[in-house]
């Protein structure tokens, strides 16, 4: 082989084009990352189809891969291309982030700005940047402004992904009825459906790849779907409407993104959607405050509260107080409190039809717990659950945040649940109902609407059933969590619940696209009908560490909490912004430790889990400062702790002097983890 692109091979034939095409069709842009590991090409083939392939040191990852567009109007944009010229650029930089896992982003790449015509036909024009990083790249459609493409009405994007060397990937099914929430596969990269993203793959030659998308705004989702073999091609979420996207040019699609690494804690630590986000929009954004909150929300989940009117009715002037008593007392800055709203009281699954975003049931008076919250230092969290009735929710969009502006709510919980495709969208004649994808590009444009308004009345947004996180919280940094998974509720009433090896999937995958409102902190280890949850004491401390989100819940009912009062202690004081993290060790879904550092602190916390399989944890405590003493205390399984068992509440809880350096052998039950609380000072 000469190079690595040798594979490239001239499909279909070229009796079609004239000598001019095929003149131009020989041309070809490359560019490699800034260490030269990662390289892209980028060219035609005789039939005038744009191909991009990637190397890495050397080896093909990625064969000849489409680029390109069906529309549902036009000729298809997959034929009869040249690449008219190319540019290349670098960026090294690093940013800032006002909250997140670390402080400091670098941002060091190398860019290559393709330009592809169509010298004949239609003659039209289709940009592609890439951005090359030593862990990943990231490329996009950037689309000219046009005489014969003025709007472009996109049935499917073309972009292929060929991989080359077989492996395991774990996914989770795209395209279901159940929202984004389903239980991760792991199987043969070659028996995959079609995949929600980030979707991770482990190749047999050790590299470990995730795909996703960064910056999806005006435009839909994209799945992945395997086509044959180990290809795969973009599959954009549906529309009501015909086209998957409507857009006019000039217009941007998203960044199609794949993390590239040796390693499973590469491709955790890595800033690749982040970084191919534009900057903070906000300006000062001092008023998004990083918390743990508590609620009524378990309750709920029981059966021991209702959403609805009636005797069991949880949100109550009473037990708001009683809630923001209990934060103040334990460490927590908020109390969300759901079903204070009117219109719960009929079927507002997948309906939402009766939702009033901005009147109270009689039972909750919002000024007096607003009040009460604020003597005691704790905010209400709002609470904005929609049924999927996004018209509904538009058309009040702005009093709503005016009013939680007005009463000093913060911080917004919404909530899209319907089924999938089950969104409706405002715009439908009279009699007639618009329904659309959860990540339909409608949904997205209502997903970042909200999040725009909610920032002019200073209130964070925290969506449930959401699109997908893009790493859009670098610009809207007020975008400050989200659901997109099955949380903690389906261990009160999944059927099957989560299991024991969920968080170590989502930390692996869902994760990697950003924070997660999982809500741990079920201390009671136990479900709607007193089943015993799938996880140890341990785990659930350690799940404040290893699933990032700014905001944290303690989920139980504060009867609970109180009765661990060690485990609550911690929760209630367990940092939920850093200026540092590293993933210490891990496997994609078997297990992952992570150390974290406090914001603004000298003090560390490492947090370890693991799935079905007890194992031993080995944590070299390399970070430290050298020359200083830190007290740690390491809140661990104990020998009974074992997600099967009527045991798997047994902890131990040590505490003992350490230094850089020193290593710490932690062995974890099934279903397990541990948290060390690292301070400094003996
Ligand atoms: C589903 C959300 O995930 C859950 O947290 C919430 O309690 C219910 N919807 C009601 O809004
Ligand atoms: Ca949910």
């Amino acid at each position: 082989m000469l190079n690595a692109f040798t594979r490239v091979v001239a499909v279909g034939s070229a009796l079609f084009w004239t000598s001019s095409v095929l003149a131009a069709a020989t041309a070809t842009a490359t560019a490699s990352s800034p260490d030269g590991s990662i390289a892209v090409k980028v060219e035609t083939d005789n039939d005038g189809r744009t191909l991009y392939s990637v190397t890495r040191k050397g080896k093909v990852l990625i064969a000849p891969s489409r680029l390109g567009f069906l529309l549902t109007d036009s000729e298809a944009m997959v034929r009869g291309f040249a690449v008219a010229g190319s540019e290349t650029a670098k960026g090294d930089e690093t940013w800032q982030q006002p909250w997140g896992e670390r402080t400091n982003v670098r941002n060091h790449y190398n860019e290559l700005f393709v330009r592809m015509e169509q010298p004949s036909g239609l003659k039209r024009r289709m940009n592609v940047r890439f951005r090359l990083f030593d862990n990943g790249i990231g490329f996009r459609y950037e689309m000219p402004k046009q005489a014969s493409l003025t709007t472009m009405r996109i049935a499917e994007e073309v972009t292929e992904f060929n991989l080359v060397t077989p492996g395991t990937a774990w996914w989770a099914t795209a395209q279901e009825w159940n929202r984004e929430e389903h239980l991760y596969n792991k199987t043969p990269i070659n028996a995959v459906s079609a995949a929600q993203t980030p979707f991770t793959m482990r190749l047999d030659d050790g590299t470990h790849l995730s795909f996703h998308e960064a910056a999806l705004v005006d435009y839909s989702g994209m799945w992945i779907k395997r086509v044959e073999g180990q290809s795969f091609r973009a599959l954009l979420s549906p529309s009501a409407t015909g086209p998957k996207v409507v857009r006019d040019t000039p217009f941007s699609t998203p960044w199609r993104t794949i993390r590239i690494t040796d390693s499973a804690p590469a491709l955790y630590d890595n800033d690749l959607e982040l970084n191919l986000n534009e900057p903070n929009k906000l300006g000062d954004v001092s008023w998004v405050k990083p918390m743990r909150y508590i609620g009524i929300w378990w309750g709920m989940h029981l059966d021991k509260f209702s959403w609805a009117q009636g005797p069991k009715h949880g949100a109550t002037t009473a037990r708001a107080k009683e809630h923001i008593d209990f934060a103040a007392k334990n460490g927590f800055g908020g109390v969300l409190i759901e079903g204070w709203n009117k219109g719960w009281d009929g079927n507002w699954f997948g309906h939402g039809d009766e939702f009033d975003f901005t009147t109270a049931t009689p039972d909750f008076d919002l000024k007096a717990v607003t009040d009460y919250g604020r003597r005691k230092g704790v905010a209400l969290i709002g609470h904005h659950e929609t049924g999927g009735n996004i018209a509904v929710y538009e058309a009040q969009l702005e009093d709503a945040m005016a009013l939680y502006q007005k009463v000093g709510v913060s911080a917004v919980k919404t909530g899209y649940v319907a089924d999938a495709g089950g969104i409706i969208a405002p715009g439908a004649k009279p009699g007639e109902t618009i329904m659309e994808w959860h990540e339909g590009q409608r949904s997205v444009v209502h997903h970042l609407k909200v999040v725009e308004v909610a920032a002019r009345h200073r209130v964070a947004v925290n969506p449930h059933e959401p699109v997908k996180d893009t790493g859009l919280r670098r610009t809207y940094p007020n975008w400050v969590s989200r659901e997109g998974q099955r949380g903690m509720e389906y261990n009160a009433w999944g059927q099957p619940d989560n299991g024991p090896g969920h968080e170590v999937d989502l930390i692996f995958t869902r994760m990697l696209s950003g924070p997660m409102d999982y809500t741990p902190g079920v201390l009671s280890l136990v479900g709607k009908s007193g089943q015993g949850m799938a996880s140890t004491m341990a785990k659930q401390l350690a799940l404040y560490i290893v699933l990032y989100s700014p905001i944290q819940m303690a989920a139980d009912l504060p009867e609970n909490l109180v009765k661990h009062p060690r485990e609550l202690a911690f929760i209630g004081s367990v940092p939920v912004d850093w200026s540092e993290t590293q993933m210490l060790s891990g496997e994609v879904g078997a297990f992952a430790v992570i150390a974290r550092k406090a914001k603004r602190k000298p003090d560390w916390y490492v947090g370890g889990v693991t799935n079905g399989e007890a194992r031993t944890a080995e944590v070299a405590l390399d970070f430290l400062d050298g020359g200083k003493g830190y007290t740690a205390t390491v809140y661990r399984d104990g020998p009974n702790a074992d997600y099967r068992k009527d045991t798997r509440g047994d902890i131990l809880i040590e505490t003992r002097s350490v230094k850089k350096g020193d290593r710490l052998s932690l062995p974890i039950g099934a279903g397990g983890g541990f948290a060390i609380r690292i301070i400094a000072g003996k």
